[in-house]
C-alpha cells in the first residue's frame, strides 16, 4: 500500500503515513510558466493499493484538477485500487439549483472524481445539508467520517469550558452538535438560520438558553465567520458566560478569525483538513484508524 498526499494535504499525508509506520510516497508537482500543472509520480505503484489524500480547499479548482491528474496517472501506471480521502470536499454547498440555470457543482465534482477512476472515497464532515448520505452523493463506495469527537476531546483537554452547552448554528449542524455533546457528556441545541446574502445571515435560537452557561459552538465550516459571529451575539445576549468555537474546516476567509475573536469567542479550534492558524487538531488519527479498520495494505 502507498500513501500519497496531493499538494493541499502533503503534511497530513505524512502524518498518516507515520501513524501507519511508513513514509508517504513522493510526487513532483510544479507549474509551467503558463500556469499549467505538471505532475509526476516518483514511485512504482503497479499492482498497489494507493491511498490518496487531497483536500479540495483554498484554491479548489487547482486542487481538484491536481487530484484528477494524480488519480488518472496512478491508474495509468497500474495501481490496483485508488482509495481517496478528501478531507475537505469543496463545492458540496452547491448541491441544489437555488436559482434557475445554476450549475449543480456538487454533482459535477462528484462525477469527475468517480469517472477518473477513484475506487472508494472517504470525506470528513462533508457539508451534507440536502444530500444526507454519502451513498446518495456517490456511486462508488463512500463514507463520511466525523472529526467532532476529536475536536471535543481537544476542547475537554484545554479545560476552558465547564459542562458546556453545545450549539450548532443552524438546524443542519445538529449532526455535529450531537456528536460533540455526546463526547463531552453534555447537552446540545441548534439555532435556526436565515441567509440574507453571501456574507449575511440572521440566526434565531430554537429553544436553547445559554444564560450562565459556558458554550461550545460547533460547525462543519467557518468561511467568512458570519454564521459564528451571529451565533456569538445571540448567545452573549442570552447571558452566556464563556464561548469557544470549534469547526472541522477552518477556511477562515475575509478576516473571519479576527471577527470571531472581536465578537467575544475565547478560543477557536479547527482541524488540519484545511491548514490554518487554528488547526490544532489533526484528522490523521481518524484516517489512520479507518485505513486499519478497512484492512488496506
Ligand atoms: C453552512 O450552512 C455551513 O454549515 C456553515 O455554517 C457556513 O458555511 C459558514 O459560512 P460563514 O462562515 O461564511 O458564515
Amino acid at each position: 500500500m502507498k500513501i500519497i498526499g496531493g499538494s493541499s494535504s502533503e503534511a497530513l499525508a505524512t502524518k498518516v503515513a507515520h501513524g501507519l509506520g511508513t513514509e508517504s510516497a513522493k510526487l513532483e508537482i510544479k507549474k509551467f510558466p503558463d500556469g499549467e500543472k505538471y505532475l509526476r509520480v516518483l514511485e512504482d505503484v503497479k499492482r498497489e493499493d494507493v491511498i490518496v489524500i487531497q483536500s479540495i480547499s483554498r484554491t479548489p479548482d487547482e486542487f481538484l484538477f491536481e487530484y484528477l491528474l494524480l488519480v488518472d496517472t496512478l491508474k495509468d501506471l497500474g495501481a490496483k485500487r485508488v482509495v481517496s480521502f478528501i478531507p475537505y470536499f469543496a463545492y458540496a454547498r452547491q448541491d441544489e439549483r437555488f436559482n434557475p440555470g445554476e450549475a449543480l457543482s456538487f454533482k459535477t465534482v462528484s462525477k469527475l472524481i468517480e469517472d477518473i477512476g477513484t475506487d472508494e472515497i472517504y470525506t470528513i464532515d462533508m457539508h451534507q445539508h440536502r444530500v444526507l448520505r454519502s451513498s446518495d452523493a456517490f456511486k462508488i463506495p463512500s463514507r463520511n467520517l466525523s472529526a467532532m469527537p476529536l475536536l471535543a476531546d481537544y476542547v475537554e483537554k484545554t479545560g476552558n469550558l465547564r459542562k458546556p452547552l453545545v450549539i450548532g448554528p443552524d438546524t443542519e449542524a445538529e449532526q455535529w452538535a450531537r456528536l460533540a455533546a455526546e463526547r463531552l457528556r453534555t447537552d446540545y441545541d441548534v439555532f435556526e438560520k436565515k441567509r440574507l446574502g453571501s456574507e449575511n445571515v440572521q440566526i434565531r435560537p430554537k429553544k436553547a438558553n445559554a444564560r450562565d452557561r459556558d458554550v461550545l459552538i460547533v460547525d462543519d465550516i467557518i468561511s467568512t465567520g458570519g454564521t459564528i459571529v451571529e451565533a456569538l451575539k445571540i448567545l452573549f445576549s442570552q447571558g452566556a458566560k464563556k464561548i469557544d468555537v470549534a469547526c472541522t474546516h477552518p477556511l477562515l476567509i475575509s478576516g473571519a478569525l479576527a471577527k470571531i475573536y472581536e465578537a467575544g469567542a475565547q478560543n477557536v479550534i479547527g482541524t488540519d483538513t484545511v491548514q490554518s492558524p487554528v488547526s490544532y487538531v489533526s484528522v490523521a488519527p481518524l484516517i489512520v484508524d479507518q485505513i486499519k479498520k478497512e484492512g488496506f495494505r
